[in-house]
C-alpha cells in the first residue's frame, strides 16, 4: 500500500513537471506547435552574422551587434517591410546554419564567389572589397608574392585564405587558419605569424586603431575586386527578390550613401 501511495506520489509529480514543462514552453513564440511556419513577411527573420569583423559587424559593450553590414540590412528591412533579428553565428558554421533553416538570411562581410552561390543565393552586390596584406612596419615586403615563403593568418574558410591558399598551396604548412580574423591579427601582434591576408576594410580599421602596433598595409592589382553579397537559402526567391527590390530603394534615397559615409567617409565608387 505505502509503496503503491508512493508511485502515484512520484507520477503525479512528474505529471505536473511536464505540465509546468509545456506550459514554459507556451511562452516561447518560436516553439508554437502550428505546423506550417508563419510566412516570411509575418515573423522576424533572423540573420546570421560572425560579429568579429569591424567595422562591418562587431559586438559593442552592450552586447548588441552593430556595424556597416547591420545598418544596411536593417534599412533594406525597413523599406522591404520585414522584421530583423541578428544573431551571432561563427564563420565555421555559417553556411550551413542558412542552409539547415536556423537563419533566414545572412549578412557577414561575404564575397559572392562561384562556389558558394552553388549553395545559395546572393542578393546584387552591395560592397565593394579586396584583400589587403598586415604586416609589420620593418618587413621586407612590398607585393603578395614576398609573403610566398612567409608563416600568414588568415581566417579559415574566408577568400583571404583562397588567395594564399593559391599562392602558397592549399597544403602549405606556413598557412595559419584562424576561427576569426581577429584572431589572426592578434597572432602578427604576438610574432607568431609575419602576415595577415584579409578584407581591405578590416585591416585598414585594425590598423587605424593600433596607430602603435607597427603595422603597414600592402596591397596588390594581383588580388581580384570582391563583391559582399546578401545570402538567402537556395531557391527562397522570394525574400531575395524582397532585399533586392529593398536594397534598390535604400541606394535610391540616399539611405545607402548615408551608412557609408558614416562609416568609411565619402562616397562609394
Ligand atoms: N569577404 C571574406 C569572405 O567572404 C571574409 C568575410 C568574413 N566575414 C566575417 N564576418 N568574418 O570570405
Amino acid at each position: 500500500m505505502l509503496a503503491n501511495r508512493r508511485i502515484t506520489f512520484t507520477a503525479a509529480l512528474t505529471a505536473f513537471a511536464a505540465l509546468a514543462l509545456a506550459g514554459c514552453g507556451k511562452q516561447e513564440p518560436t516553439t508554437a506547435t502550428t505546423a506550417t511556419p508563419a510566412p516570411a513577411a509575418a515573423r522576424v527573420l533572423v540573420v546570421g552574422t560572425d560579429a568579429a569583423y569591424t567595422p562591418f559587424e562587431s559586438q559593442n559593450e552592450k552586447g548588441e551587434i552593430v556595424g556597416f553590414d547591420i545598418e544596411v540590412v536593417k534599412a533594406i528591412a525597413g523599406k522591404a517591410g520585414f522584421e530583423v533579428k541578428f544573431v551571432n553565428t561563427p564563420w565555421e558554421g555559417i553556411f550551413n546554419a542558412l542552409d539547415q533553416g536556423d537563419r533566414d538570411l545572412l549578412v557577414s562581410a561575404i564575397t559572392i564567389t562561384g562556389e558558394r552561390r552553388q549553395a545559395m543565393d546572393f542578393s546584387k552586390p552591395y560592397f565593394e572589397a579586396r584583400q589587403l596584406i598586415a604586416v609589420r612596419r620593418d618587413a621586407q615586403v612590398a607585393s603578395f608574392e614576398d609573403i610566398k615563403a612567409m608563416k600568414v593568418g588568415v581566417q579559415n574558410g574566408t577568400t583571404g585564405d583562397e588567395v594564399v591558399g593559391k599562392l602558397q598551396g592549399k597544403s602549405s604548412g606556413n598557412i595559419k587558419r584562424f576561427e576569426s580574423t581577429p584572431l589572426a591579427l592578434k597572432e602578427l601582434e604576438a610574432g607568431g605569424v609575419q602576415a595577415v591576408v584579409a578584407d581591405n576594410g578590416v585591416v585598414e580599421h585594425y590598423l587605424a586603431n593600433n596607430p602603435g602596433g607597427g603595422f603597414k598595409t600592402v596591397s596588390d592589382a594581383a588580388f581580384p575586386v570582391e563583391q559582399y553579397g546578401i545570402a538567402v537559402k537556395k531557391g527562397n526567391a522570394e525574400l531575395l527578390a524582397r532585399i533586392n527590390k529593398g536594397l534598390d530603394d535604400i541606394k535610391a534615397d540616399g539611405s545607402y550613401d548615408k551608412i557609408y559615409a558614416a562609416h568609411f567617409g565619402g562616397t562609394p565608387k
